[in-house]
């Protein structure tokens, strides 16, 4: 018996994006159904490692590769929920004229156009991989990121606001494998830009690291 945390996969009603197929959607769920499992997995054969207070020389080859997947599967989870609850039936291209985001896009890259291209950009990227659009806790200021499979480049503590998968799996059903600039125009047409906001906002509030470094506005 361990006290692991169980995680179950959530549910996303995703019917019906723009230019991202149903048929689509319903594999990309499945997948991301199948890092929920791993992650519970890996988590139980790791507490089956520990569980008697020591890891023996003999343990230590297997312990260490569970552990090393343990960061892609748990990434793969928790990416694809940011991901998937970014994105509505009828989104929208760009976010609201008096949103926040626009205005911290403004402040961190000098326009809302600049951001775009910066993450348009890294979503087009070669290899597997997310871009990730951060906002970083102790001065509000927002960043793109590359990350290279769901694990690599992960900045820590940093407040993903917007996700985008650009693995192959995410468009290879709807696009030929060059066509992802065409996917991640599909992917900005549903972007639920609401979402967007209410991460950044709790993002900001009442961390300390904002509080220990104040910065003009
Ligand atoms: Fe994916």
């Amino acid at each position: 018996m361990s006290n692991n945390v169980i995680y179950t996969a959530r549910q996303f009603k995703l019917s019906g994006l723009n230019g991202i197929s149903d048929k689509t959607i319903e594999m990309h769920i499945k997948l991301y159904e199948g890092y929920v499992t791993q992650t519970n997995l890996l988590t139980e054969k790791i507490s089956e490692f520990i569980k008697d207070g020591n890891i023996d020389q003999e343990e230590m080859p297997a312990y260490s590769e569970l552990t090393r997947r343990l960061g892609f599967e748990y990434n793969g989870m928790v990416l694809h929920e940011y991901y998937f609850e970014n994105m509505k039936r009828g989104g929208a291209g760009d976010p609201e004229r008096n949103s926040s985001f626009l205005k911290a896009a403004e402040q961190s890259f000098g326009s809302y156009a600049v951001w775009k291209t910066d993450f348009v950009g890294v979503g087009k990227m070669r290899g597997v991989g997310w871009a990730i659009c951060n906002q970083n806790p102790a001065n509000d200021r927002l960043s793109n990121h590359w990350i290279s499979e769901h694990q690599i480049g992960n900045v820590a503590g940093f407040n993903p606001v917007l996700v985008m998968d650009v693995w192959e799996h995410a468009y290879l059903l709807d696009y030929k494998p060059a066509e992802r600039p065409k996917y991640i125009e599909a992917f900005f047409s549903n972007i639920d830009w609401s979402s967007v906001e209410e991460r950044l906002t709790n993002g900001s509030a009442d961390r300390s690291m904002a509080a220990q470094s104040p910065v003009p506005r």
